[in-house]
């Protein structure tokens, strides 16, 4: 976003995204929204509980100055201080009370909005130009995706009102194959200094890359299931055998896996050793970042590049350390691009994710590159 947020296009982001939180839980029951299915994943009720903390540290106590509304109890959102696999055990917010809690968070946020000076030449740069407005929204959105990955984990369907058929799958790849050439050159990396990015994205600076080749496309089920034939690579996650084919189990759904699709659901492991069988390599994410007005069928898979999560030169801290800075290292993989459960509003070509390299509930596929001869 260039122009500066307004109170009104504020109020709607936020509308707009709680409205998609809770058009997801609908189909779901209270049990199922309190259950634990997996030590990957916290409970549906944690993240929206923690969605509402973090609305509330934010904008209603930070921004606005006011008392929490439940004492201590933001400690058992804490995403650093919990880790998932406990989070089914703490002692958080269920049912109407969970409900009532976002509920009176929003209101109190709505109350303080209007308060507050927003615009380019305000001194907080937590309010300049609404960047702790952009946060809170990126953040909702983002923990949709970490809910879908969730309910791919449900034994029953998975219905929602509204569903379309094929709105929780990648689109398919019209037609897959070719390659994009890269010049060597100096490119630049990263957000620019206006409009919103987290802090990992920035300072934006040059880069030197040799001339490369990368595939126009993602790497297709079609192409996947090739390399498992001749390797005997273990199928993605949510796989199973289904006559002579595959079929995903995703979603409390049994579906044949469509070839055209790209492959989702596999580790950095899995999307290396794939590349290395085809002759390639995943590419750096510099590489993929200076390639990406380039690229066809983004947006269906995150994609896995070669790359650790590390900072770039002169990176600073904002607005808080555990957002990037804890997970700087070789620990961590970077993945760039968006899946289909990311919502537009929080795609952009300088975001960068990352993963450990053995996860696979995260919605991940590949691309390859090679050095240009
Ligand atoms: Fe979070």
């Amino acid at each position: 976003m260039t122009s500066s947020p307004t109170r009104q296009s504020i109020a709607a982001l936020l509308a707009e995204a709680r409205e998609r939180t809770l058009a997801l839980i609908r189909p779901l029951g209270d049990e199922l929204l309190n259950k634990v299915y997996s030590e990957l994943l916290s409970p549906l009720a944690w993240d929206l509980g923690h969605i509402a903390n973090f609305e509330e540290l934010w904008l209603v106590q930070t921004i606005g100055g006011r008392a929490p509304l439940h004492g201590d109890l933001g400690q058992y959102y804490d995403a650093i201080e919990n880790p998932r696999r406990e989070r089914g055990e703490l002692p958080i917010l269920h049912d109407a009370e969970l409900q009532a809690y976002m509920s009176e968070v929003r209101e109190r946020t709505l109350e303080v909005l209007e308060e507050v000076e927003l615009g380019p030449a305000v001194e907080d740069p937590l309010l300049r130009e609404g960047f702790v407005y952009e946060m809170l929204v990126a953040h909702e959105l983002q923990h949709q995706e970490t809910m879908l990955q969730l309910l791919q984990m449900l034994d029953a369907p998975y219905r929602p009102a509204e569903a379309e058929p094929g709105r929780f799958v990648p689109d398919p790849i019209e037609s897959p194959g070719g390659t994009v050439r890269i010049e060597a050159g100096r490119y630049e990396i990263g957000a620019p200094e206006r409009g919103f990015a987290y802090d990992n994205e920035r300072p934006r600076h040059t880069v030197a890359l040799a001339s490369f080749e990368i595939d126009r496309t993602p790497v297709t089920n079609a192409s996947y299931i090739e390399f498992m034939g001749e390797t005997g690579a273990e199928p993605p996650m949510y796989w199973e055998r289904q006559g002579q084919g595959w079929a995903s189990s995703a979603m409390g759904v049994t579906t044949p896996v469509d070839p055209m699709r790209p492959v989702v659901h596999v580790s950095w492991h899995e999307a290396d050793a794939y590349a290395r069988w085809a002759g390639k390599r995943l590419p750096t994410e510099f590489e993929w970042e200076a390639a990406s007005p380039r690229l066809e069928g983004v947006g269906g898979a995150w994609e896995w590049t070669s790359s650790d999560f590390r900072a770039y030169p002169g990176f600073q801290v904002f607005p808080y350390e555990e957002y990037s800075k804890v997970f700087f290292g070789d620990e961590y993989k970077v993945l760039r691009g968006s899946s289909w459960a990311t919502h537009p509003h929080v795609a952009r070509p300088s975001f960068r994710n990352w993963d450990l390299p053995q996860r696979r509930q995260i919605f991940a596929g590949l691309r390859l590159a090679e050095d240009a001869s």
